[in-house]
């Protein structure tokens, strides 16, 4: 989407950013702060999230920290955050998950048990609970959304992608199957697939120096302010597959 309107797009909203210090999540909660979102941070490590709160901050924004390891957070917790998020901002409007693990590519005969586990488990489970303790307070909002970032299907569907690769597939039958049982007038269910981005979680796949199809995640920030918004009505229960701007010459 162009730049235009998106100082907007969300005022006056609140959206949930998981994974808040990552490549993506965290120019997506920039982003989304710009567009006039109260953004919630979560993520595990507390420094990092305040670096963002402070950039948010000083770019005349509104962001609220809530530190949470998806590893080890039950279905109880995620109802207290939303319990949380509903006293002190009033309402949800968006979620928007990019937490991920992954441990690099690994033959699955290979791969640690408790690792496998956890992977799949911060990768789908957690991102389910959480959506599960947020829906009744997204369903109070007049446009909610809930965004789940996903991974190249074909490309994570290939050997050595591992527990990683299957939460793909996960969260890409999650998707309509979601929006289904929501219907028409719930709210919104969307997948965003971004192109290849330079961040963590791709340098454990990729080498940086030879990876020249990754981008800077800030590309696509943007999207993800579309999705959250009443602008992204057309992804109900569909995945977006960005690709990026044409590079420079
Ligand atoms: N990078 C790509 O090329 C690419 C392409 C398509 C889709 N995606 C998707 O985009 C999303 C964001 O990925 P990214 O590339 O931005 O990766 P990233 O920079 O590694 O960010 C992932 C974030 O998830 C957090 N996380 C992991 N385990 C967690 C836990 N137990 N509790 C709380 N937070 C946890 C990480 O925290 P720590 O820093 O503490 O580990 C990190 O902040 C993912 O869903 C990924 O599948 C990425």
């Amino acid at each position: 989407m162009s730049g235009a309107g998106a100082g907007t797009l969300l005022a006056g909203r609140v959206v949930l950013v998981a994974g808040a210090h990552g490549g993506l999540g965290s120019e997506a909660a920039k982003a989304c702060a710009r567009a006039g979102a109260t953004v919630v941070l979560l993520g595990r490590k507390v420094p990092r999230l305040n670096r963002i709160h402070d950039a948010i901050a000083a770019g005349g924004g509104r962001a609220l920290l809530y530190p949470l390891d998806l590893e080890g957070a039950g279905a109880d917790d995620y109802a207290e955050m939303a319990q949380r998020i509903g006293d002190e901002l009033g309402r949800l409007d968006g979620v928007l998950h990019c937490a991920a693990e992954f441990k690099g590519l690994t033959p699955l005969l290979h791969t640690d048990p408790a690792d496998f586990a956890r992977v799949l488990h911060v990768g789908v489970t957690a991102r389910w609970w959480l959506t599960q303790a947020c829906l009744p307070l997204l369903a109070e909002s007049d446009a909610a959304s809930v965004v789940f970032a996903i991974d190249d299907l074909a490309l994570t569907g290939q050997a050595f992608w591992g527990a990683y690769g299957l939460a793909q597939q996960a969260m890409a039958a999650l998707v309509p199957m979601l929006q289904a049982e929501l219907g028409d007038a719930g709210p919104r269910i969307s997948g965003f697939q971004p192109g290849p981005m330079r961040t963590a979680l791709r340098g454990r796949a990729f080498m940086a120096d030879q990876d020249r199809d990754a981008r800077d995640p800030a590309v696509y920030a943007p999207a993800c302010v579309e999705l959250l918004s009443p602008a992204g009505a057309a992804w109900r229960g569909r995945t977006m597959v960005a690709s990026p701007e044409p590079r420079p010459a």
